[in-house]
């Protein structure tokens, strides 16, 4: 039997609810996780790290529900992270109880200039807090994971030491973070080859890496680890993540998945076997690519690997030619092999409730039924002002449902008048959370900025609006147009998004979506960082 170091398959664990949700402005509330947990499994990733539940309620009950719900027996492992301290892993341990398979993530830095600055620790107190609260987590679960936070930059020595003892005290996964995102892939290849030297009871654990992307080599240096071997990678869904964010997972996927015979031998595998070297669903990596971008509000790159809207269009003439000729001329994967269908056209305005939930559950959407009931009212609407709806229109409507920002302040009514001898105006009529009805007007530059003024006049809370975007989901006059904003409150972010045919609706909508997020978190007060709240505290 393989021990877990010469395992075969590299293990997918997404951190996208985790490290993700770090990133500025991507805030998500309890559903909106539950939903991205459901897509993820169905992704078929190894692992969910659903979040830190010590942070706040509000995370440790994300948690908690992701292991109740999306952690079934064959599902994937839900994960809780937690610092080297007894309540956060004991936070951590009662959240991911309801999973059949639950992990508690513990770290502790272990680079200089983290024990210094940060910790204000020695590396011996550190050596002896890592294995005994490892030990700790082992009283919740058996699957424990240990990383020593800012491996990249700590001493190999004192690392191999660190681990050893982590592995003793029963650490069934050893993560090696690329906290800042520093190493080349070269260096991070060598510092996987010597822990696996180094540290005698390497075989008894699994080694995984976690790295961001500051320097944009968080991929490239993780597929160096796989040749050094790593076994489970740690990234999120459209490389979201602190700062400049985390591997991206799709695009590990389809380098392992496009040049498997590249990385077989690595894995002790015959150079052309076809077997996958992850469990990932490919077909299902645009899908999710969506959910994610949308509920989080953070938009993809045009140009981005995998996922980007550009990834597959072959905009220049020669290209083109050559594509019509032969497709492998200039493509190296399919469009189909990321689950990009021919964007068919499936139901129209007299298509029953019937044919609506069969379409949604073979895209993989299971509803329960009033979320069908709303998505279906939404459907008919839809299929009145445009003829043809499409699986994309589907999964618009399916995500914009799936954003479960409770409609504190909602929107009843809005009418616009514009034009170019007009002074765009605009009347919005809201319902307030204490169910009052409040009608107000305003003029603006245009008949957005018309709408949220008039917004703004009945929500009374500052922010400031620093990122608009409008797309639309498919071709043709009558798509259906998303809009993503970003708006700023104090420090804060709040993203919100909204879908409408008329894009002067979904625009209001999406500021709807933002403010609602934004008086949520007024009121729920703010979570910890797992990272930098130590530093906070050691300052003070
Ligand atoms: O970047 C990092 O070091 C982390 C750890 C908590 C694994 O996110
Ligand atoms: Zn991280």
């Amino acid at each position: 039997m393989n021990t877990p170091a010469q395992s075969d398959r590299v293990l997918i664990f997404d951190t996208t609810l985790r490290d993700g949700e770090q990133s500025p402005g991507a805030t998500l509330n309890v559903d909106e996780k539950l939903a991205i947990a459901r897509q993820l499994a169905r992704l078929g990733v190894d692992v969910i790290e659903a979040g830190f539940p010590f942070a706040s309620p509000g995370d440790f009950e994300a948690v908690q529900k992701i292991a109740d719900q999306v952690g079934t027996p064959d599902g994937p492992t839900i994960c809780g992270l937690a610092r080297a301290t007894k309540h956060d892993i004991e936070a951590a341990g009662k959240a991911i109880q309801p999973a059949a398979k639950g992990r508690i993530h513990t770290f502790i830095a272990t680079s200089d200039i983290h024990l210094e600055y940060k910790l204000r620790k020695t590396r011996q107190e550190v050596l002896e807090i890592a294995p005994e609260m490892v030990a700790y987590a082992k009283t919740f679960t058996n699957d424990v994971e240990f990383s020593p936070e800012d491996a990249g930059r700590s001493d190999p020595e004192f690392l191999y030491e660190m681990l050893e003892r982590a592995i003793a005290a029963g650490a069934t996964t050893v993560n090696i973070p690329d906290t800042v995102g520093y190493l080349t892939p070269s260096e991070f290849g060598t510092l996987i080859k010597g822990i696996k030297d180094n540290v005698p009871n390497i075989n008894q654990a699994i080694i995984s890496v976690h790295g961001h992307n500051d320097l944009g080599l968080a991929v490239a240096n993780f597929l160096e680890a796989v040749k050094n071997g790593a076994r489970q990678l740690e990234c999120t869904i459209n490389g979201i993540g602190e700062r400049a964010g985390n591997a991206a997972l799709e695009e590990l996927v389809m380098a392992m998945h496009v040049r498997r015979s590249f990385y077989n031998p690595y894995l002790g595998r015959p150079v052309e076997s076809e077997e996958p070297l992850t469990n990932i669903d490919t077909r299902q990596l645009y899908k999710t690519s969506r959910l994610v971008s949308n509920l989080t509000g953070m938009l993809v790159q045009p140009n981005k690997a995998i996922v980007g809207a550009n990834a597959f269009a072959h905009e220049s003439g020669i290209h083109q030619d050559g594509v019509l000729k032969h497709k492998l001329t200039y493509e190296i994967m399919d469009a189909q092999s990321i689950g990009l269908t021919d964007n068919q056209i499936v139901l129209g305005k007299h298509s029953g409730r019937n044919a609506f939930r069969t379409r949604l559950k073979e895209l993989g959407h299971e509803m329960a039924d009033q979320e069908l009931n709303r998505a279906f009212l939404r459907f008919k609407d839809l299929a009145d002002k445009k003829k043809d709806v499409t699986d994309w229109d589907l999964e618009a409507i399916v995500n914009d449902e799936a954003q479960q920002v409770p409609d504190l302040f909602r929107l009843e009514h809005l009418q616009v008048s514009c034009g170019d001898h007009a002074r765009p105006t605009a009347t919005v009529t809201l319902r307030t959370p204490d169910g009052e009805e409040l009608t107000d007007a305003a003029i603006g530059t245009g008949p957005v900025d018309a709408v949220y003024k008039a917004i703004n006049r009945v929500v009374d809370i500052p922010n400031q609006l620093i990122e608009f975007s409008v797309q639309s989901v498919t071709v043709g006059i009558d798509a259906i147009g998303e809009v993503t904003i970003r708006l700023k409150h104090e420090d804060l972010l709040f993203a919100g998004h909204g879908a409408n045919t008329d894009i002067i609706v979904a625009s209001a909508q999406a500021y709807m979506n933002a403010l609602n997020r934004l008086y949520a978190s007024l009121q729920n007060g703010r979570s910890l960082h797992p990272q930098h709240d130590e530093v906070a505290s050691a300052v003070k």
